[in-house]
């Protein structure tokens, strides 16, 4: 059986960790993996979260299945924190998943059901698990444009352009906040003139929000969300809650689908819930059980929230850090964009030959298309780090 197989290539992030783990050097950075990091370099769990395992551990009487959905409450609770207490609940419909991989995945089976041979446009770049996850479903993936290296801009206009060429029914997959790679967002006014070109062009937006509350906070994040769902007749939401609740291995996301009235809903859901029974049967509940008691505690929600934003803030505090010290050791205003960029992650613009020299004569390791985790610099050495990025990519571009 096995012998017609030849080796998957290693996971580049994977070996990276790898490396970094086997450096010896005192001073080396990892910028690499997509976790959240404290001031400490430490992932903690969050004291909400430890608080809900205790709560569970005292009242979890069974461990009985759940269901294909995975707990209705946990769902009923994750479409308020994403579309908000004011969503038309009727044509909403969530099931609990295996993170936001696992979300992803049926929401793709679920469109290669509804749309055989189905076209996904993807962001350049995009996360580059999207086009496995996407693919595995059978569909064809196309690129837009996304990111200007040059500014650390969004294109938005060659972006409008090439969406504009895409067929009425098309998906269309959105990064709902803070983008990976890029961290380079949608303002408020570009999601407008997407939502009215989705509407107008029948394309069908299929949105992944991974780090909700770590851009600018848990409403604004969901802006462009909740606008679509107020505008469009149909769309699909993958929802992580692996950053903003920090339970990466617990693996909780939920799958949304909203549909032209509630029939529909429930039609599409069904559907929806039989693809999942195809390929895991029902998700693991532990991490949303936790989620569903913080959700329904006043108390542990404040907590949960405000802990959230301190790890937000420190994200934007080290951007601002960063990007100044930057300025200081590269005498120009060309890593500007860091501040302004959202999220967990920006592209700094290195070659991957720079980035390898980086790691080589620094021990900065970063991805090799130069994405960095902002999380993971070193507040107190952020002139070092500047420093040894100049040394590599020069003064000026
Ligand atoms: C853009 C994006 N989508 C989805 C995910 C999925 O996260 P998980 O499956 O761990 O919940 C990630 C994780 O890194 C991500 O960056």
């Amino acid at each position: 059986m096995f012998e017609t197989l030849t080796a998957a290539p290693p996971d580049k992030i994977i070996a990276l960790m790898g490396q970094f783990r086997e450096d010896p050097r005192p001073g080396k950075i990892d910028l690499g993996v997509g976790v959240y990091k404290d001031a400490k370099g430490n992932t903690p769990i969050m004291a909400a979260v430890r608080e809900a395992e205790k709560l569970l551990y005292e009242r979890q009487s069974t461990k009985t299945y759940v269901g294909m959905a995975g707990d209705p409450v946990f769902n009923a609770a994750m479409i308020g924190l994403v579309f908000g207490e004011d969503a038309d609940r009727a044509r909403i419909r969530a099931a609990q998943a295996p993170g936001g991989s696992g979300a992803l995945r049926i929401l793709a089976e679920l469109i290669a059901r509804s749309k055989p041979g189905a076209t996904v446009w993807l962001s350049d770049p995009t996360w580059p698990n999207h086009v496995p996850l996407v693919r595995a479903a059978g569909v064809t993936t196309k690129d837009y444009p996304y990111f200007d290296a040059a500014t650390g801009m969004v294109r938005f206009d060659a972006m409008m352009m090439a969406l504009k060429k895409a067929a009425p029914g098309d998906v269309v997959l959105l990064h709902g906040c803070c983008h990976n790679p890029t961290g380079a967002n949608l303002d408020h006014g570009q999601w407008e003139a997407v939502a009215e070109l989705f509407v107008s062009r029948g394309l069908f937006p299929f949105v992944d929000l991974a780090y909700q509350g770590f851009g600018d906070g848990l409403e604004e994040d969901a802006f462009g969300v909740r606008l679509l769902a107020s505008r469009v007749p149909e769309m699909a939401v993958a929802a992580s809650c692996s950053k903003n609740f920090a339970v990466y291995r617990d693996r909780v996301g939920t799958a949304f689908l909203l549909g032209k009235g509630a029939a529909e809903a429930d039609i599409a859901y069904s559907q929806l819930l039989s693809v999942a029974r195809g390929m895991y049967s029902m998700p693991p509940d532990h991490a949303a059980a936790a989620i569903r008691i913080i959700l329904e505690d006043k108390g542990l929600t404040a907590s949960w929230k405000s802990e959230l934003e301190t790890m937000r803030q420190r994200m934007v505090s080290l951007r601002e850090g960063f990007a100044d010290a930057l300025r200081r050791q590269s005498n120009s205003d060309r890593f500007d964009f860091i501040a302004r960029h959202r999220g967990m992650f920006s592209r700094i613009g290195a070659t991957p030959e720079q980035v390898e020299k980086l790691r080589a004569e620094h021990g900065v390791y970063m991805v090799g298309d130069s994405r960095i985790n902002v999380a993971g610099l070193p507040e107190d050495r952020l002139d070092t780090l500047a420093a040894s990025i100049i040394s590599v990519m020069g003064e000026t571009a």
